[in-house]
Formats: C-alpha cells, structure tokens, sequence
C-alpha cells in the first residue's frame, strides 16, 4: 500500500506477460477514479503527472495525493511523471517522492537525446527512481507538446539497440503509429517493428503512447509482441473528467453540491479504468 516504482511493476508484467496500465491524472478526482478502478480490478496501476498537471497542482502535494489515495485503496501505485522536457523540474519530482519519471527529449537530434536522457538515468537512479526515454516521435498533442502528422517517425530497431545501450534506460517508449489524442482515422500499428525491437531489447520493456481510441484487439496482439505499458490520458481527460463534470454541474440534481459532480467523475473515471485493466491482462495481479 504505497509507492512503488515503475521498474517493479514492469518485472512483474514481464513474468506475468500482460502490461501494466497508466493512466494520466489531471485533478483529484481524476486520480481517486484511477485508484477506485485499479482496487477494483485488483491490478496494478501507472498514476502520470504531467508537466501542465504539475503547473496546477504542485510536485509536493501531487506525491501526497497518490501517497494518500493509494494507503486509502490499499493499493501499490507508481507515480510517474509524463513526457517531461525541462530537467530541473523532473530533478524535483525525483527529489519530492516521484518513483518514476519520463524525459522527452524526442524531438531533439539522437546526440543530444541521449546526453540528455543518460544525465537523467544517472540523476534518478541514486534515488532508485526508474526512467522511461522516447525514441522516434508519437504524433498528436500531448499536454502542451504538439508533434504535427509531418513530424511523426517511427522507431527504428537498431537506433533503439544503441541509444538504450548509451543511456542506461529502464523503459523505451516506442513511435510505432500511435498518436498522442482522438484518432482522425483507425490507426495502424507496425506489429513486426514492435517485435523486432523487442527481439533485439528483451530486457527493456516498451511503452506504447496514444492509447486513447486504439481497438482493444491492437493492445493484446501490442502485448503479445513486448509492450509492457500502455499510456492513456485523452480518454479520461475528456471523457472521465470533462464531459461528466460538465453534465455534472447541469445537472440540476447537483445542487450547489460539487461532491455531486466528484461522485459522478469518481465513478466514470473507474469505470474507464476498470475496462482498460480488463483488455491489458493486469485484472488480479496487484502486488498488494
Ligand atoms: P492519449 O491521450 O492518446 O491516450 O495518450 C496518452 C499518452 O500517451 C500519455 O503519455
């Protein structure tokens, strides 16, 4: 009942062959719907901060808020931060109880992704904090990151093999034709890339991106061929949170009451959750 870094549930997943899932939070309710959902189902759960999120909530009373919600829920959650590009603010989450984080520097040329990424494995990993890199570039928008359908390349096998090598990295997010965001037509995942990157990288799990929308059966073939973590955020975002605190506060049931509202985003939230932890596999195999 407590925090646990991503490394540990990401072993487990690999024994076990299901992935873990992350879900990104944005508010309180947000996060209690992700806990609520991960108890249910008894699985394993990702909790990601963003670094728009963080802007609003705060690093310290984000670390408290999962600490809390998972003692409440009797539950392991990894705390993880999500496609950060600025490096003293991910030093922060690591140094405030963060058990995993995120470095993007995806856009940025391969030297220089790597130097960036190998100074955040050596940082973190005093700390036992795991670190997840990208390599290629998901499209989409992503928190305040926009990597337009132009900018979108795909991982290539080989580059993957040698920048985990030079970095040390605990996990790879893979660009294999997810997007960041509601899908404007079905996407299509390169299946075969995923399996060569994992033939050549068995020991480092894959972090597929852009799960909002992406039809179920495409996760169990993702997973089948290596991916360990399944990342998403629109979904809830728009769905769990948005759309029902919006119907919520119309609703005219709810008074002047906001618990109204949190009830009902709480309930949602899980449900999303509870669904998602259903096709990845993760259902009973909680740590706690
Ligand atoms: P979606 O918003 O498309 O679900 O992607 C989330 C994600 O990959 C977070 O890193």
């Amino acid at each position: 009942m407590s925090l646990v870094t991503m490394k540990y549930e990401m072993a487990r997943a690999e024994k076990g062959g299901y992935a873990v899932p992350a879900f990104n939070f944005f508010s309180f309710d947000n996060l209690v719907g992700i806990a609520k959902g991960a108890a249910e189902k008894k699985s394993p759960v990702i909790a990601m901060a963003t670094m728009g999120g963080i802007k609003v909530m705060g690093e310290k009373a984000v670390v408290k808020m999962c600490e809390g919600v998972a003692a409440d829920y009797g539950i392991n959650m990894v705390l993880h931060l999500d496609h950060c590009t600025d490096i003293e603010l991910l030093k922060r989450c690591v140094d405030n109880g963060f058990t995993s984080v995120m470095i993007d520097s995806s856009k940025k040329e391969f030297a220089e992704n790597v130097e960036d990424t190998a100074k955040t494995v050596e940082y973190a990993s005093r700390y036992g904090v795991t670190v997840e890199s990208e390599l290629g570039h998901v499209g989409g928008k992503e928190d305040d990151i926009v990597v337009d359908d132009m900018s979108v390349l795909f991982t290539e096998p080989e580059k993957a093999l040698e920048f985990v090598n030079l970095t040390g990295i605990d996990c790879l997010a893979v660009a294999v034709g997810t997007v960041h965001g509601f899908y404007k037509a079905k996407p299509k995942l390169d299946f075969p890339r995923i399996s060569k990157i994992h033939e050549l990288l068995p020991k480092c799990p894959l972090v597929l991106h852009g799960g909002t929308g992406v039809p179920y059966d495409d996760f169990r073939e993702a997973i089948k061929r290596g991916v360990r973590k399944i990342n998403i955020g629109t979904e809830l975002k728009v769905h769990g949170v948005f759309d029902t605190s919006k119907a919520g506060y119309m609703d005219p049931n709810a008074k002047d009451d906001p618990r109204y509202v949190s009830k009902l985003v709480i309930a949602k939230v899980s449900s999303i959750v509870e669904e998602l932890i259903g096709v990845m596999g993760s259902e009973n195999k909680a740590s706690c």
